[in-house]
């Protein structure tokens, strides 16, 4: 059943307030829902139609008495209710069975603690009610359990009673002082500790902050907490807003299908979002768990205070706190390079992960139209091109503008559910005059249309009128249900260097001098900006700090991008010269006839790489950043036919290149950045770690080549001797990628290392699952990883680390002339659907570009797609991915 955002209609009712007790028991929990609804004036008189799932119901009470109802599928009906417009109570007593939700949505199970996941429909598998996000309720939650198995007893709100009851019994009691909708109720109940930090925010209210934890997770929360106090802090330095609760929880759980959930006053985290010490934790870890706590602080306000009117307004939550959570991580950089860095890495993962969806079989606009599964929404579209759009508004209206922006939309929408129209206008009354306000109904088409928008640039000097006109022209491919895309409004964030490098003064058509980088915008189909006072032929650095989510099409000359590389005052768009040159390469190499030239790099490259690597003012990150080679599947969108096994080989010899030219100069990187005292997961000490662990990889890349047995030793011991995770991944990585012999020594070794550590663990497996193939090696080695006695299917981060390394990270290992990658991988949809369709549905979407391939991939590739599509019991969410895969 496809759902249309043109069918929205207001619910036919209220729910004003709901009282819920649970009697805890994982094979049969006892829900009893005392409702009061009324009748929503504003709606003609129907029945109630209450959504439930998977639920047993045992008594339906209208005002204290027996009613009559039916059942509709799964849709509980009631006709008969009271007239007009006075409350009535509704009471419904249902049981479950959380023991055996293996979906992970609605109440369950794991390592012996209640957890539950509400968002988007999980509620109506916990009791009967309207599950969409307009119908925001007060909640009391009382939950009742075993004391000795479940002595943390937790909800939404604050605590108001406890106490014991018969049979070793206890129960406590929750009101949450706010209006909620139902995919924000949480509950949470078994043996956890926690990490407890008082504050005193601006206002001088007292805090009580939280983080959940199993007993033997205590040393492993310092870092979550932290970055929950600076959230607390940032929001409300940055937007002016405050912690709303007297109390705010996080309880991490191993077993979750995403990274967490922003319930109101009780936040749910996977643990790999919460847990981390130097020991066990990568810097990357440290990093993500500080934005993934951002994110659900963050979401207080922006998603909890003010909601979705329906799930097609999505992002209006999420991407608009995404784009939170990413500034929240850069101002928390003391100096601009690794803002800038930050910046990078975002665009990173848009580009690699979010341009292929939207050139795909799922792509969709930012608020879709139509879906068949919600959760197959929760998309890099919603979320990371969302939060672009976002960026764009505040672009466009300034950063102090767009803080009024948000100021107008809490003041007109606080407490309500509204639309991502609602979000962009309160942004654009906020600000009028601004670019926004003059072109809001156009600038509204990033919600409406799909696709990646690309933009031809193509710069023009005139020495006798010394001008330099730029000439910009955007088009955008259709996308599944829309053939014709009219123009978006695009910021453009433009820089002119001179032969020295600086940046010239710009005047757009005579007008004022700008120094350094001007904006420009483009809403046409195509548009000239012309600067005038220009000397001598500049070098155009275009899309400064990636301004729009857009593909940029401008022909630089090598020596014009060497130009950007060297001198750009933008760190983003000197980097992005660096990919352009080695994309160039890549393609060039991809494309020529024969087999893979080993050598594809040119001396200037070469020469320009090792510039920057020992450049004396770059930091190390920004230098790890741009000595990284474009992503496979980054290529791979470049292409219209795309042979992965020839991506993959020039890849590998791009990198196997740079290891043998920059031989000394990684020798140096590994040297001057290998020390870095006590570990501490700063923007500083994390760019040594990284460029020391790239340094580490490439000298054992070179060591494999040419049978020196020095560096493979180096990284071995530095393996064994790290201080920290960081370095002692990155040693064990080197080797691995490498293919060195001592690899499967140092796997056994940090097995026994780390064999109580899940998420160590985790990294295990995913390090062997996507190392890079030697002779089809890898698909039989992921075989027996999945009988590893370490590994659970039914884990969504262990099914992960093996199967998405494999499937969705490790093309070259993954696309084999003889199919078997794709059929291992539609055996693992339809075992995993089985049990999880949210995680197999992700799992599905491993193959969207299949379209693409040559033959044999290309077939291979639709047969085993078809294979999945032909079974008949699928999910909803498989079944939705496979469909729109297969349509044409
Ligand atoms: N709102 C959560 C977040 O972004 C994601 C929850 C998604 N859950 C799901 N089952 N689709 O922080
Ligand atoms: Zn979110």
């Amino acid at each position: 059943i496809v759902v249309r955002r043109e069918d929205y209609a207001p619910p036919a009712f209220w729910i004003d307030t709901v009282d819920l007790a649970f009697d805890l028991d994982p094979a049969k929990t006892r829900v009893l829902n005392r409702m009061r609804l009324r009748r929503n004036p504003d709606v003609a008189p129907q029945a109630l139609r209450l959504d439930g799932e998977d639920l047993n119901l045992a008594r339906v009470l209208v005002n204290g008495g027996g009613c009559s109802f039916r059942m509709d599928g799964q849709t509980l009906v009631l006709e008969n209710l009271p007239e007009g417009a006075e409350p009535f109570d509704l009471e419904i007593f249902t049981t479950c069975a959380p023991e055996k939700n293996t979906q992970l949505m609605g109440l369950y199970v794991s390592q012996g603690t209640f957890f539950t996941q509400c968002e988007a429909e999980g509620f109506r598998r916990i009791t009967y009610f309207l599950d969409r996000p307009d119908v925001m309720a007060s909640y009391t939650v009382t939950l009742r359990a075993d004391k000795d198995r479940y002595p943390v007893l937790l909800s939404n709100g604050n605590l108001v009673d406890s106490g014991n009851l018969p049979d070793n019994r206890h129960f406590a009691k929750w009101v949450d002082p706010h209006k909620k909708p139902c995919y924000l109720f949480a509950l949470v109940a078994g043996k956890l500790v926690a990490r407890e930090q008082r504050i005193v925010s601006r206002s001088g209210k007292e805090h009580l902050l939280q983080v959940y934890v199993r007993p033997g997770d205590m040393d492993k929360t310092e870092h979550a907490m932290n970055s929950l106090m600076a959230s607390v802090v940032w929001d409300e330095a940055r937007f002016g807003l405050p912690l709303d609760l007297e109390r705010f929880m996080i309880v991490a759980t191993a077993d979750f299908n995403m990274g967490a959930m922003e319930n109101k006053g009780l936040n749910i985290f996977n643990t790999k979002y919460v847990l981390a010490n130097s020991a066990t934790a990568t810097d990357t870890d440290f990093a993500n768990i500080e934005s993934v706590v951002g994110h659900e602080y963050f979401h207080n306000w922006t998603g909890n205070r003010i909601t979705c009117r329906d799930w097609f307004q999505l992002s209006l939550k999420e991407g608009l706190t995404v784009f939170r959570d990413q500034e929240f991580s850069m101002d928390l950089c003391a100096d601009p390079s690794a803002r800038a860095v930050k910046r990078i890495e975002d665009v990173r993962v848009l580009r690699t992960a979010q341009f292929p969806e939207d050139a795909g079989p799922m792509a969709h606009p930012v608020r879709p139209d139509s879906y068949v599964e919600i959760n197959n929404f929760y998309t890099v579209t919603i979320y990371e091109k969302g939060a672009e759009v976002v960026r764009m508004m505040q672009t466009l209206v300034g950063r102090d503008g767009f803080r009024k922006g948000m100021e107008l939309y809490f003041q007109r929408h606080d407490g309500q559910a509204v639309t991502c129209d609602d979000f962009a206008q309160a942004v654009a009354d906020a600000n009028p005059g601004s670019e926004l306000s003059r072109l809001l109904p156009q600038f509204k088409r990033w919600y409406s249309q799909a696709g990646t928008p690309r933009v031809q640039a193509t710069g023009r000097f005139d020495a006798e009128a010394r001008t330099y006109t730029l000439e910009l022209a955007q088009t955008c491919d259709p996308t599944p249900g829309q053939s014709d895309k009219a123009p978006f409004v695009i910021p453009v964030a433009i820089g002119l260097l001179d032969a020295q490098g600086r940046d010239l003064p710009l005047h757009l058509d005579g007008g004022p001098a700008v120094a350094g980088t001007q904006t420009v915008v483009l809403s046409e189909a195509c548009q000239s900006f012309v600067f005038t006072g220009i000397d001598a032929e500049p070098v155009p650095s275009v899309l400064r700090g990636f301004s729009a989510p857009v593909v940029l099409d401008m022909n630089l000359s090598d020596a014009e991008l060497l130009h950007l590389l060297a001198h750009d005052s933008d760190p983003f768009n000197r980097w992005e010269a660096g990919q352009r040159l080695a994309l160039r390469r890549a393609l060039h190499a991809i494309r020529a006839e024969g087999p893979v030239h080993q050598e594809p790099l040119d001396e200037a490259f070469v020469a320009a790489m090792r510039a920057v690597l020992r450049h004396p003012a770059l930091d190390a990150a920004f230098k790890e950043l741009v000595l990284t080679l474009p992503a496979e599947t980054y290529i791979a969108e470049q292409l219209d036919i795309v042979d992965p096994q020839r991506i993959h080989a020039v890849r590998e010899a791009m990198r196997s290149q740079l290891a043998h030219a920059l031989h000394e100069d990684w020798i140096w990187a590994y040297e001057q950045h290998r020390d870095n005292g006590a570990y501490r997961p700063d923007p500083v000490s994390t760019g040594r770690r990284a460029l020391t662990g790239m340094a580490l990889t490439m000298l054992c890349l070179a060591a494999r080549d040419n049978g020196n047995p020095v560096w493979p030793g180096k990284a071995y011991q530095r393996f064994k001797d790290a201080g920290n995770m960081t370095d002692r991944f990155n040693a064990l990585s080197a080797l691995v990628i490498a293919g060195l012999p001592l690899a499967s020594e140092a796997l056994a070794r940090f097995h026994g290392m780390f064999r109580q550590e899940a998420l160590v663990l985790d990294k295990w497996f995913a390090l062997q699952a996507g190392a890079p193939d030697r002779g089809g090696n890898i698909l039989p080695a992921v075989r027996q990883l999945l009988a590893h006695p370490d590994f659970n299917l039914r884990n969504p981060n262990r099914a992960r680390s093996v199967i998405f390394s494999y499937c969705s990270a490790n093309p070259g290992a993954f696309h084999r002339a003889d199919a078997a990658g794709y059929v291992f991988w539609s055996e693992k949809v339809i075992e995993i659907d089985a049990f999880n369709p949210q995680v197999a549905a992700r799992l599905a979407r491993a193959l969207d570009r299949w379209k693409k391939l040559a033959e044999p991939y290309r077939s291979a590739a639709r047969e085993a797609i078809a294979r999945v599509a032909a079974k008949p019991d699928l999910s909803n969410d498989v079944r939705e991915v496979v469909t729109r895969s297969l349509a044409d």
